[in-house]
Parts: C-alpha cells; sequence; structure tokens
C-alpha cells in the first residue's frame, strides 16, 4: 500500500485540522492509499519512541471545525538544526537529516506533506533537495507568505482581533480613553491593518512604516479637540518608531524565532513622554488570534489546500507547495516559495484606501 505522511510544524493557527481531514478525505477515494501523522512535527519521527499515527476517516471525521492541530506541533524540531540537550544542560543543533530519510525509508513513506509557515516550507525546501519526496501546504495566521495569496489563518486571526476591537470601543467611548490594542503578525502587518479597517480605528500602526511619536501626539489631541473624547489603536507586534527598534526577546532555547510583544505598553509610554494627555490602556491580544474555531473562509481554504496538496502526492509533485492565486488552487515551486516574505506594500491601495477612511500610520 502506499504511504504518505502528514505532519504540522510551527505555530499553530485554525484550519490545520481541515487540511489534515482534506487529505485524509482525498486519499481515501484512492481505495489503496493509507495516511499517517507525525506528532509534533519531526519529533514523531525523529524521536524514540516514536509517534506515528494512521489517520483514517473516522479519527478525522468532523475536525474541520476544530482550531489546533489534532497532530501537534512544536518551533523546535528542525530537522537540520535539531536541538539537542548535552550532559552538561547545554544545547547543540545538529543535522539529523540522513537519519530522517533513513526513518522515512523503513516506514515506506512514498510522500511527506509538510504543514507550515515560512520556516517549515524552508525546511520542506531542504528536505526535498536532499531528495525526500515533500510537498508544502503553507500556514499562518501571519499572512507573510509570498507564493500565496493568502494563508488559511489569517482570516479567523483578522476576526477574533476585530472582535476584540469593537469591545475595545464601546469601553474606550464611555471612559474618554486612548485604547491600543496590540495584535500579531511579526514583520507584517496584515492583521494590523485588516483589523483597522474592519474595525474603524483612528491610528494603525504596522512594521512596514515605522511611525513618527510627535504625529501621533498630535492626531489624538485634534481627535480629542475635535469632540470624539476617545481614540482606538490598533499596533502590530513588529511596528516600531521611526527613531527605534522592534520590541523583541530572545527567544525559548532552540526555538524558531525571537519573541515579539509588548510594543503596546512601549507605545503607551512614548505616548505619556511626548506629551498625550488623554488616559491610555492597553490590551495585547496575544494567542487568542491563534486559537478557536476557523472561520468558514478558513475552512473552506484549508479544505482545499489538503485535497490539492494529496492530489499532488498523487501526481508527484514533489519539492512544489500548494498555493491560492488568483483565485484558484494551484501549486509553486518550494523556491519560489521560500525566496522572499510578503510584507504589506506602503504604496498599495490597501494602504490608500486606509488613509482615505481616515487612519492615520503616524508617518
Ligand atoms: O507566526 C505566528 C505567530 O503567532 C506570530 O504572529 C507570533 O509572533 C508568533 O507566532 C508567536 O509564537 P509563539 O507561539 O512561539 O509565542
Amino acid at each position: 500500500m502506499p504511504k504518505v505522511l502528514v505532519l504540522t510544524g510551527g505555530g499553530d493557527c485554525p484550519g490545520l485540522n481541515a487540511v489534515i481531514r482534506g487529505v485524509v478525505k482525498r486519499a481515501a477515494k484512492e481505495r489503496n492509499w493509507e495516511v499517517y501523522g507525525s506528532i509534533e512535527a519531526f519529533n514523531g519521527i525523529l524521536n524514540e519512541p516514536q509517534e506515528i499515527i494512521k489517520l483514517t476517516k473516522k479519527r478525522t471525521a468532523g475536525i474541520h471545525v476544530k482550531g489546533g492541530t489534532i497532530l501537534k506541533t512544536t518551533n523546535k524540531s528542525n530537522p537540520l538544526q535539531y536541538p539537542q540537550t548535552m550532559p552538561d544542560g547545554s544545547i547543540q543543533f545538529i543535522d539529523k537529516t540522513d537519519e530522517l530519510a533513513k526513518k522515512l525509508n523503513q516506514w515506506e513513506f512514498d510522500a511527506v506533506i509538510n504543514i507550515g509557515g515560512d520556516g517549515s516550507q524552508r525546511i520542506s525546501k531542504a528536505l526535498f533537495e536532499k531528495g525526500i519526496p515533500v510537498i508544502g501546504v503553507p500556514k499562518t495566521i501571519d499572512n507573510d507568505l509570498s507564493a500565496t495569496d493568502m494563508t488559511f489563518g489569517f482570516h479567523t486571526a483578522v476576526q477574533t482581533a476585530t472582535d476584540s476591537f469593537d469591545k475595545l470601543v464601546t469601553t474606550a467611548e464611555s471612559h474618554h480613553r486612548v485604547m491600543i490594542m496590540e495584535v500579531m503578525g511579526r514583520d507584517a502587518g496584515w492583521i494590523a491593518l485588516h483589523t483597522a479597517i474592519a474595525g474603524g480605528a483612528e491610528i494603525c500602526l504596522i512594521p512596514e512604516i515605522p511611525y513618527d511619536i510627535k504625529k501621533l501626539v498630535k492626531r489624538i489631541d485634534l481627535r480629542y479637540k475635535g469632540g470624539k473624547g476617545f481614540v482606538n489603536i490598533v499596533i502590530a507586534e513588529g511596528a516600531k518608531p521611526k527613531q527605534g527598534d522592534i520590541t523583541a526577546t530572545a527567544g525559548e532555547k532552540g526555538s524558531e524565532h525571537v519573541r515579539l510583544g509588548g510594543v503596546a505598553f512601549k507605545l503607551s509610554k512614548q505616548l505619556k513622554e511626548a506629551g498625550c494627555k488623554a488616559e491610555i490602556r492597553e490590551t495585547v491580544l496575544g494567542h487568542v488570534q491563534r486559537g478557536g474555531t476557523p472561520t468558514a473562509f478558513d475552512r473552506v481554504l484549508a479544505s482545499l489546500f489538503g485535497v490539492k496538496a494529496f492530489e499532488m502526492v498523487l501526481t508527484k509533485q514533489f519539492g512544489q507547495m500548494v498555493a491560492f492565486r488568483n483565485n484558484s488552487i494551484t501549486q509553486v515551486s518550494l523556491d519560489e516559495a521560500t525566496r522572499e516574505n510578503n510584507y504589506v506594500n506602503r504604496d498599495s491601495y490597501l494602504i490608500k484606501a486606509a488613509r482615505g477612511l481616515g487612519i492615520s500610520f503616524g508617518a
């Protein structure tokens, strides 16, 4: 029986389970294929005892409505730089790709479907170049992969952020306050920008447009003077002032990335120091944006990605990633998919339209 291994790596996001179910359902139509899942990304196959589970239609029934991933995930199992704890407690990074290839052969897997973000797809590309038959499926709430017009998870994250924003508006209004809401997105401002437009923010701060604190104070003052006694700000976790840096702390040992977060508090302090008289409160949305049930849009996108990924296995289109482009589901090479990230273009119509709606970027 031909076999395919599915895994989810990096941060989770709503829609992962819909991809898994899509693969399993499509594979079942072929009758002779078997689908397996590796628990916690590559850990399931690399660690002893191994954790590989058989994914059947019964096991995956109805999971598309559930957030998270039934396969669990981690951002600390990169087989190219696998973190190994040494006897003295230090961590060293070793290349485990040969071991991975050997174990995949022992299991007689004909293909691997790697569902993950930019970091995971760079791993997919490296594994493919080492001869492992990999197909990538893009996921991330950040929407920062350039080869696909949208990643699943993003729509749900924007909906969650918008729901929270709406709640902050009513309390801002009651107390005549400035409310700062910090959202995720790493170095891309997609979640912040979409939430600001959907919610009707006065100010939106994104990494792609460094802000001028004096302009922000002026804008807030004007709004209070004009009789609107409250201001709602959306700030992306990677946003930075014109003179300054992003707010980041070192990631945990072996983690893929530094940790962002806390920029809302930084902005609040900067506003006060620059003379903002209004009362300010800060909300850091954090991981709620990654949780919960996927929106219908994300369920559809993720399900189509799952079906397509399996069809690419059937046609042996290895070294490719599923993509959503020009309103259709297609594929791109992992090479192209990992070349650059997708950032908000400050000259785009989206930014122009946001400005047209009166949103300030503090620039
Ligand atoms: O890449 C997705 C993301 O949610 C980012 O928006 C955020 O910076 C990061 O992951 C948080 O990662 P962790 O789950 O490791 O805190």
